[in-house]
C-alpha cells in the first residue's frame, strides 16, 4: 500500500540521496538554470517506510515546473499519481501552465507525459552542451545508449 506525502525536514536527507544517486548530483538543470532539490516542495511515495518515488516542481507566478520525477516501483501508478498530485497543488496556486524539461534520449517520459495530456511545446536544439557547462556530470549516452543532446519542453494548460 503507498502512502503519498509531501517532501519536509524529515525526508529531505534520503531525498537528496536518492536524487543524486538517480541524477548525479543535488541540483537538476533546466534551460539553463541549476535548481537545487533542497529549496523545492514536492511529494514522496512511501512503501514500508521506504521511498518508491518522487516529485520536486517550482512555481513561479502562473507557471509550475516539474524539476525531477522518479517513480523507483515502475508501472504501479506511482508516476501518474504524482504528476495528479502537483498538477492540483499548481491549481490551488493559480498555475495556468505546468512545465517540464526532458532530454531527447527519454522515450519512456515522453511516452508517459504525451499519452497523459502534455504536448511538446518546445524542442531546445543542443541544449545539452550548455548543462554541461553547470553540470559536467551528465552523461554523453543516456537511455537505450541514445546520445543525450537536446532538452524537449513539454506543457499542460491547467
Ligand atoms: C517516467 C516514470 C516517472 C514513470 O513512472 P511509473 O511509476 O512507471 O509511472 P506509472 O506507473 O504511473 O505509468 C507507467 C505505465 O504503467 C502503467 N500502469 C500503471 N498502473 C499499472 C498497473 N497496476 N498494472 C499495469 N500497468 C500499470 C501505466 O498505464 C503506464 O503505461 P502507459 O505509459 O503506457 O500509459 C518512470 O519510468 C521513471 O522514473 N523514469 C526514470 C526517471 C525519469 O525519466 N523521469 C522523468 C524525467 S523528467
Amino acid at each position: 500500500m503507498f502512502n503519498f506525502q509531501e517532501i519536509d525536514k524529515k525526508n529531505t536527507k534520503k531525498v537528496l540521496e536518492l536524487v543524486q544517486n538517480r541524477w548525479g548530483s543535488d541540483f537538476i538543470v533546466s534551460k539553463g538554470k541549476k535548481h537545487f532539490i533542497s529549496d523545492l516542495d514536492g511529494f514522496i511515495v512511501l512503501e514500508n517506510e521506504e521511498i518508491k518515488g518522487l516529485i520536486t516542481y517550482s512555481i513561479e507566478g502562473t507557471e509550475c515546473e516539474i524539476v525531477s520525477l522518479d517513480s523507483f516501483k515502475e508501472n504501479l501508478g506511482i508516476g501518474e499519481e504524482l504528476i495528479k498530485l502537483v498538477e492540483t497543488e499548481a491549481g490551488k496556486a493559480g498555475c495556468k501552465r505546468i512545465w517540464l524539461i526532458t532530454t531527447n534520449d527519454n522515450t519512456r517520459a515522453l511516452r508517459f507525459y504525451q499519452k497523459r495530456g502534455f504536448v511538446i511545446e518546445n524542442i531546445h536544439l543542443n541544449a545539452i552542451k550548455e548543462s554541461r557547462k553547470l553540470k559536467p556530470q551528465i552523461p554523453e549516452r543516456g537511455f537505450g545508449g541514445i546520445p543525450i543532446l537536446h532538452e524537449i519542453e513539454l506543457e499542460k494548460e491547467l
